[in-house]
């Protein structure tokens, strides 16, 4: 088995400084919100691979049947030596990719806030498949990035419509750090969900069996192991919402009468007004022409569109100009 290497760019206090400030900052304004990476400790992710198993959740499966469709084309147009993989997760979709491009590939670069995840998939991965090399980083990917002086042409993955969480100001930022990452030539395989009916977009962030109303509440197991927070997760009802003006679900926790949460390690007592929301996560949707636009605006040219048979997710190839 080849070794893997793992460095860590995020310091060890990171994740408590951030989780602090994002909490200072989005319960004491309003409208209250809070960023969608803190639903990700263990339980959360565990709680997020049983929604990409859920019938009403379709993104994960239909990414998954454009990868496989797609990949030697993908391998075709990048002859990547490096692939590097933003939030890396479980890299369970990627190994389809991994393998189109070997053996022309030589190095994956897995980066991922969660140092168990990428300790996981690196090990698997270098088990699998002797002579890649792995470079895991620890990196927060919407801070900006350093990777490793790896070979090129180099090819960026960020899939599973992550881009999503981003608003639009953060993604033309994340964008523009993306490109900064490619000389031209270079890729970025990007992964958007798609504009489609209400009924099937609420669905997919409100299943029938309440495993996203769990994963949404998860946020308060967060805060109550790492801040001391006493919000009891039955005071609050899960509530997906879709903006049509802004193309996004909302998914919101809903106060289910008037409460005050304690945040001892904050010093801080948060009042809810019966039925006041907070709101956990923005998952735009998006249609061709805006995803062209967004790339165009970073510096990348929309080289390759590809969608699954029912036309519910895309995967973009675009090329840094
Ligand atoms: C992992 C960010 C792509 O927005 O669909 C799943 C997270 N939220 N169900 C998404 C999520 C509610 C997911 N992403």
């Amino acid at each position: 088995m080849s070794p893997f290497l793992l460095t860590r760019t995020l310091p060890e206090d990171a994740t408590g400084a951030d989780l602090r400030a994002d909490v200072l900052h989005g319960l004491t304004r309003t409208p209250k919100e809070l960023p969608p990476k803190w639903f990700y400790d263990a339980r959360g992710s565990e709680l997020f691979e049983e929604i990409t198993r859920l019938p009403e959740y379709y993104p994960t499966r239909a990414e998954r049947e454009i990868l496989i469709d797609r990949a030697a084309e993908i391998a075709a147009a990048t002859s990547a030596r490096t692939l590097v993989e933003l939030g890396s997760g479980s890299s369970e979709k990627t190994r389809h990719l991994i393998d189109a491009l070997l053996p022309g590939l030589e190095n994956y670069v897995p980066v991922d806030v969660s140092e168990s995840a990428l300790r996981a998939a690196s090990e698997a991965l270098t088990a699998e498949r002797p002579g890649l090399l792995v470079h895991a980083l620890i990196a927060d990917f919407t801070r900006g990035l350093a990777l490793p002086g790896t070979p090129g042409p180099r090819l960026v993955a960020f899939l599973g419509g992550t881009i999503g969480n981003l608003l639009p100001e953060e993604r033309k930022a994340f964008l523009r750090s993306v490109r900064s990452l490619l000389a031209p030539g270079d890729a970025l395989l990007l992964g958007t969900d798609l504009v489609k009916d209400e009924r099937t977009l609420i669905a997919a962030y409100d299943d029938e069996a309440g495993v996203t109303a769990q994963f949404n509440k998860n946020v308060l197991s967060v805060l109550a192991r790492e801040l001391g927070a006493d919000a009891d997760p039955a005071d609050f009802d899960h509530v997906a919402v879709w903006d049509r003006d802004k193309e996004w679900i909302e998914m919101r926790l809903r106060a289910r009468e008037a409460l005050t949460v304690k945040i001892p390690q904050l010093d801080l007592a948060i009042p809810f007004g019966a039925g006041e929301e907070l709101r956990t996560e923005v998952s735009a949707k998006f249609r061709q022409e805006g995803v062209r636009r967004e790339l165009a605006g970073a510096g990348m040219e929309l080289a390759h569109w590809w969608t699954d048979g029912e036309g519910r997710f895309a995967l973009s190839l675009a090329t840094a100009v």
